[in-house]
């Protein structure tokens, strides 16, 4: 086991007692620290009550009884918190839940990768392009993407502009919900304009038909209308990475013992910081939310256990969610040895499967093999192939898989190949607008979660 502190040792700043990875270099410490005591002292953006709630409903689907569907951008931008974008964003993943639901008989927890998702871990701190090197895009929580000196110099003023941002994104989807955008009375009203002419808009309208009859049905047996099917819940969740920043806005609140991360309801460690006796750990070891853990090839049975001892030493029910996301290739063989670690130590988790981050590829497109551009992408049935094989290997050692998570968006973007429309290579600069990984579009995410649907046997 890894040397840390003790728990009674801990506070939101013990992270800074040990090596912590993936933090920018502020060079100006005053203006930091200014930074982060306003953002201390702005009211947080999610409360405990809701973090509870979702705890519950966590611990509920480690039970088997609710299924988790975690989804939304790669990197949020500034630039892109737009009421259309936000609102699209929603609707696919009120959609995906819908089907989830309708095909699985869970009802399903609804988290988005939203209001806060703004720091990335990137594979190297420099960039450089024609003999410049510049520090690397951070995220906008850090830096600005343009390749200027100016730009990528770490600004801790966009920590309270992310702030601004994420509750400006909150807001707008607690009213949109509020005002009855996602009553499953009126499913069609989500219905974006290119369902036209998706290749499964029969399969969709059949389902959102049957929703209809079935709640009409409920209504007809109990003599009132079914209300709580005018409100769904949305959580908020964001990769916990940069650490000031968490750090600043976890809080102790009236009434209750311990430490909030009020930032958001579900922040998860990344793959490249979950490492025991890291600051990441050191950090998400001490807030009583919920958290996600990055599970993939370097986890070890045994790093995995201790990544356990130290998040949840009382085996807290709903507390810890693993992420797994190996790839295509490597989840037959990585996977099972941890699902037996995990049912060795007898410990509750909720087992979720992203099948995004291990299935990138690069591709050059354009002009000739020296010359074209390097892209990101992902291929439709690569991530497919990996959900699928999640299910199975969970099912065939009486493990359940509780949850999907993926990188999507509302829009008609062209960044990862495949789907029902068959996008190539050839089709991704059409729109290609992520400024990290590879997301699906609207019509592949709806498409996925059909697909899945008839895996978890609708
Ligand atoms: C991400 O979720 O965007 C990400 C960087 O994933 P991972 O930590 O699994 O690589
Ligand atoms: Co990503």
């Amino acid at each position: 086991m890894p040397k840390t502190t003790t728990p009674t040792e801990w506070s939101p700043q013990t992270w800074r007692n040990v090596k912590a990875t993936h933090q920018p270099i502020y060079p100006d410490a005053v203006a930091l620290q200014s930074a982060l005591d306003e953002l201390a002292s702005l009211p947080p953006l999610v409360t405990s009550w809701e973090v509870e709630s979702l705890t519950n409903q966590l611990a509920e689907a480690q039970q088997g009884e609710r299924f988790l569907l975690q989804g939304g951008d790669c990197a949020e931008t500034f630039q892109e918190c737009r009421s259309h974008v936000i609102a699209s964003k929603l609707k696919i993943l009120l959609q995906m839940s819908l089907v989830l639901t309708h095909g699985g008989g869970l009802p399903v927890i609804r988290v988005g990768r939203f209001a806060g998702q703004y720091a990335k871990p990137r594979s190297d701190d420099h960039e450089t392009r024609d003999g410049v090197t510049l520090p690397a895009y951070r995220g906008d929580l850090v830096n600005a993407s343009e390749f200027t000196a100016s730009a990528r110099a770490p600004q801790p003023d966009r920590m309270i502009q992310a702030h601004a941002r994420s509750a400006i994104t909150l807001n707008f989807i607690r009213s949109l919900i509020d005002g009855g955008f996602a009553d499953l009375h009126h499913p069609e009203y989500w219905d974006l304009d290119f369902v036209q002419h998706s290749p499964l808009r029969d399969e969709y309208r059949r389902m959102t038909r049957e929703i209809g009859q079935s709640l009409r049905f409920l209504e007809t047996l109990s003599g009132a209308p079914v209300h709580e099917m005018r409100r769904v819940d949305f959580f908020a969740s964001h990769e916990g990475l940069l650490l000031p920043h968490e750090a600043a806005q976890t809080r102790q609140v009236p009434h209750k013992t311990g430490w909030w991360d009020l930032s958001t309801h579900l922040p998860w460690i990344g793959y490249r910081t979950a490492i025991p006796g890291d600051a990441h750990v050191e950090f998400f070891r001490g807030i009583r939310n919920p958290v996600g853990v990055k599970v993939g090839p370097a986890t070890t049975p045994q790093r995995l256990l201790d990544l356990l001892t130290l998040l949840n030493p009382s085996d807290q029910p709903g507390k810890i969610v693993l992420i797994h996301r190996f790839g295509a290739h490597a989840i037959a063989a990585s996977l099972p040895p941890l699902i037996d670690a995990v049912q060795k130590s007898r410990r509750r988790v909720l087992w979720t499967c992203d099948p995004m981050h291990g299935n990138t590829d690069t591709v050059r497109i354009g002009k000739g093999q020296e010359t074209g551009t390097l892209v990101k992408t992902r291929k439709f049935d690569h991530i497919l192939a990996e959900v699928e094989q999640a299910f199975e290997i969970h099912k065939s050692k009486s493990s359940v898989l509780g949850g999907v998570h993926f990188e999507l968006t509302g829009e008609e973007v062209t960044e990862c190949t495949g789907g029902a429309r068959g996008l190539s290579d050839d089709g991704l600069m059409a729109a290609y607008r992520s400024p990290v990984d590879p997301r699906l579009n609207y019509e592949q995410a709806l498409e996925m979660a059909l697909l899945i649907t008839r895996r978890l046997g609708g």
